[in-house]
């Protein structure tokens, strides 16, 4: 090689690398030229041999060479770089990975229907913390000193007058004392009692509570109108709904709400027990003694309603083992999609 063939060489290594048209090609050109075997480390190489007169002249000549070289390389690297290889790490052509929708828990699904169905009549969404205070979950609600319920056996006690709340009820009561009535609030949350799990009970639950206050007459008429419409929009347009006289101590008269039977259409079969109904909530006119309590004027008129969440999922989707809402098997949650 003479200092005369340079350009050509040159010229043919640059094409190479304008030919380059993935990392891959890139490197192998490279190899090609600059690799132990390559044609300009030879080339390099072959300096040594060059009378000295020659020397200082065709070294510079092989390191502008080189120097041009190595620079088109690097940038063809970059121009390059996320072809071919990337190409076949991700084909455009290849049918996706499915991973599946999520979907929502029944305890969930029930919660926002309850939630949708009285929003629809008026009733906007309150909250409450699940830490209360006993005056909240017992006192202002009309329950006696004494009564069974506060019980260390029935409670969970987290100081002389902390507990967590064993009912959504203190929602009512917080929301009396923050606001004047006319009141209209569904509130859905968790409650805690001392039972022991089983099929149908549970020491952590969930409740949908209601409050109706007005200073206009309300009547256990409107209370029953208004469950109606609950029971049909849920359950089905052909749902009755029955009071049972009862007894809550913040509501007098208290009364248990049935629905008709939606499997057996009221005529008895297993789901209920042969009766036709099916126990759903409990409610009733609320007690003066709570106006006192909140401040309100006694002649204020109010109903309220409770409800237990996992009841109605249990009765609407037919689940026989309320442990099934819990143990989260994603086989079972995902027949609910
Ligand atoms: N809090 C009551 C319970 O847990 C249910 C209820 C709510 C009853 C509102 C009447 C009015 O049993």
């Amino acid at each position: 090689m003479t200092l005369q063939d340079i350009p050509q060489f040159q010229a043919d290594a640059l094409a190479a690398v304008a030919a380059a048209k993935t990392p891959d090609d890139v490197e192998g050109v490279r190899i090609k030229f600059l690799g132990r075997n390559g044609s300009l480390t030879a080339l390099m190489k072959g300096l040594r041999d060059v009378p000295p007169a020659d020397k200082p002249a065709f070294g510079q000549a092989l390191n502008a060479l080189r120097a041009a070289f190595t620079e088109a390389l690097e940038a063809r690297k970059e121009a390059v770089a996320g072809e071919g290889a990337a190409h076949e790490a991700f084909d455009f052509s290849m049918p996706g990975n499915w991973r599946g929708a999520g979907s929502l828990h029944p305890l969930t699904l029930v919660t926002e229907e309850v939630t949708r169905i009285f929003a629809q009549m008026g009733f906007t969404v309150a909250d409450g913390p699940d830490i209360e205070t006993e005056f909240n979950n017992f006192d202002a609600l009309n329950t006696a000193k004494h009564h069974p319920s506060r019980d260390e056996r029935d409670t969970f006690w987290l100081g002389p007058e902390l507990l967590l709340r064993t009912q959504t009820s203190p929602v009512q009561i917080r929301t009396m004392l923050a606001r004047k009535p006319p009141v209209r609030i569904i509130n859905p949350g968790r409650c805690y009692r001392r039972d022991t799990t089983d099929a149908t009970h549970s020491a952590n639950f969930h409740q949908i509570e209601g409050l109706f206050v007005d200073v206009k007459p309300v009547s256990l008429a409107d209370l029953k109108s208004t469950l109606a419409h609950f029971a049909r929009e849920m359950m089905g347009p052909q749902i009755q709904v029955r009071f049972r006289p009862h007894f809550f101590p913040f509501t007098e008269p208290s009364v248990e709400v049935d629905f008709s039977c939606h499997v057996c259409k009221g005529k008895g079969c297993a789901v209920c027990k042969q009766s036709g109904w099916i126990e759903i909530l409990g409610a009733g006119i609320v007690d003066t003694r709570v106006f006192r309590h909140v401040g309100y004027d006694p002649e204020c008129y109010g109903y309220a309603f409770g409800m237990g969440v996992e009841r109605i999922a249990m009765i609407k989707y037919g689940v026989t083992d309320l442990r099934h809402l819990y143990t989260n098997d994603l086989r079972y949650l995902r027949s609910f999609a």
